[in-house]
């Protein structure tokens, strides 16, 4: 019992490591890039552990523009080890044209990138059946990215076509797997539509066997990595993909993406412990948007949601999209801080919102008389939820050069109290434009 104090205390030295996530706290698009970007100066490797290329992070520094996918955004920075994890969906094309985009733009990357050989492997036939899924779905379709995201995730948890990125690294493991899996998803595609286009697993393997010898000397055991990492006193960034509103579990089913987006989704899919972490920061644009299908209560359908969108280029960055714009929903960004358990709150964008006489944050749900300030589990409800709205009065000053909370317009500052108190997070960054230097540090 005594040699057990006796020894040096190792887990304890992984808790008190500094490992910090950022995490989306509405349905998506929140300027995480940004905040990762901006801490990552300060961390030895940066994690993606969810998502694919369904994500697409903006970075902006020295007047340039950076859009990162699938690559974790520590990518741009020499100093840091990127890690993609057990828990991402990793097209191997899509990851080889986002690297090549980088080393044309001079920085040659892929020596600092680790793929874990536990994450799964997005092929063809995914891209398909995601096409035909959307399409039987009508007028209620997700609205997904079309990146073969969902239909990815539902062969690993389903686990008989699952192909990883070991097993694509492996050419023999490959080869037949593909030719396992093709005859039978290709029955399914044309009972669906016939005339529908015909897999060719001669041509697939070709195409991503020649990926695979670019990704070879990527794949790593990344989560052993990550946990020596910790005993060894590195620091380490957790970077989320989507926001915690479009959770598989936690978020507005069935309008959501399949993995654990949420604070949630950091430690099944990296493999690094829950009390590893230290910090959770949640972002979160000061007002909503939401791209794709699905409930959103404090939804502008109209020229002051026209407004926020031009003003805030509210076009997605993966498939360039039209962003809904909406009002800061507070109920929903208060119950994904708490599921989450962030420490602070960022609040981006706000310098969208100079020009307005008056702003609104929906601080409750009015769903059929009864007034909730909960989100509701079923769509339906979410639905028909209208929001009860507290008013509050804008400014009329351009904010993107302020770097202090103090010199902020008052009515600004008071913006951002009414969220922080109906959050009931306290605010740590206050985003006033796209660059890396338009931030504001709550001190
Ligand atoms: P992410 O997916 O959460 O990383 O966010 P996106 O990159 O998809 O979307 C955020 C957009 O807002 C990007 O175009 C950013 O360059 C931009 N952006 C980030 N912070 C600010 C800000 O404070 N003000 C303005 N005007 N734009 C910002
Ligand atoms: P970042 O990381 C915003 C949305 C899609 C769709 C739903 C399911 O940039 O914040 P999927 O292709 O994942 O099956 O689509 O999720 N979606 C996002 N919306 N930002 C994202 O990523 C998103 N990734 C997926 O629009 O409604
Ligand atoms: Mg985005």
């Amino acid at each position: 019992m005594s040699g057990f104090f006796l020894k040096p205390p190792v887990f304890f030295a992984s808790v008190l490591v500094p490992a910090t996530s950022v995490i989306g706290l509405q349905w998506g698009d929140e300027a995480k890039g940004k905040i990762v970007d901006i801490l990552t100066e300060r961390h030895d490797i940066v994690v993606r552990y969810q998502g694919g290329n369904n994500a697409g992070h903006t970075v902006k520094f020295d007047g340039r523009t950076y859009k990162l996918s699938l690559l974790p955004t520590g990518i741009l920075q020499s100093h840091v080890k990127s890690v993609i994890a057990p828990g991402v969906v990793v097209n191997p094309l899509a990851l080889l044209k986002e690297l090549d985009g980088l080393i044309a733009g001079s920085h040659d990357c892929s020596s600092r990138l680790m793929v874990s050989d536990r994450a799964h492997v997005i092929c063809p036939w995914h891209l398909l059946e995601e096409a035909a899924l959307e399409k039987s779905r009508g007028s209620s379709a997700i609205g997904t990215t079309m990146r073969g995201i969902g239909t990815c995730y539902r062969d690993k948890v389903g686990r008989s076509h699952a192909v990883r990125v070991g097993d694509l690294i492996c050419r023999d493991t490959f080869a037949a797997k593909v030719k396992e899996i093709v005859p039978f998803k290709q029955k399914i595609l044309n009972a669906l539509d016939p005339d529908g286009p015909q897999m060719n697993c001669d041509e697939i393997i070709a195409e991503y066997s020649t990926a695979a010898d670019r990704v070879r000397p990527m794949v790593a055991d990344t989560t052993t990595y990550l946990l020596d990492a910790l005993d060894a006193g590195k620091w380490l960034l957790f970077e989320g993909a989507q926001g915690s509103l479009l959770d598989v579990d936690h978020g507005t089913f069935p309008y959501v993406t399949s993995s654990n987006s949420s604070g949630c989704g950091i430690h099944n899919g990296s493999g690094v412990p829950e009390r590893a972490i230290v910090k959770m920061i949640g972002v979160a644009k000061a007002y909503t948007t939401r791209v794709g299908g699905g409930p959103f209560p404090s939804e502008l359908d109209n020229e002051i949601g026209q407004r926020i969108r031009i003003a805030g280029n509210e076009f997605g960055t993966v498939t360039g999209r039209p962003r809904r714009c909406g009002w800061f929903d507070a109920v929903a960004t208060r119950y994904s801080a708490r599921i989450s358990g962030v420490d602070s709150i960022t609040i981006a964008l706000l310098d969208v919102l100079s020009g307005f006489d008056e702003l609104f944050v929906c601080e409750a749900y009015d769903i059929r008389g009864q007034v909730t300030r909960t989100l509701p589990s079923r769509c339906e409800d979410l639905a028909a939820a209208k929001p009860v709205l507290r008013r509050v009065p804008g400014w009329q000053e351009d904010i993107t050069g302020i770097t202090e909370f103090s010199k902020l317009p008052e009515s600004a500052q008071q913006y951002c109290r009414a969220i922080e108190e109906i959050v009931q997070k306290p605010i740590e960054f206050v985003s006033v434009g796209p660059d890396r230097s338009q931030t504001i540090r709550m001190s």
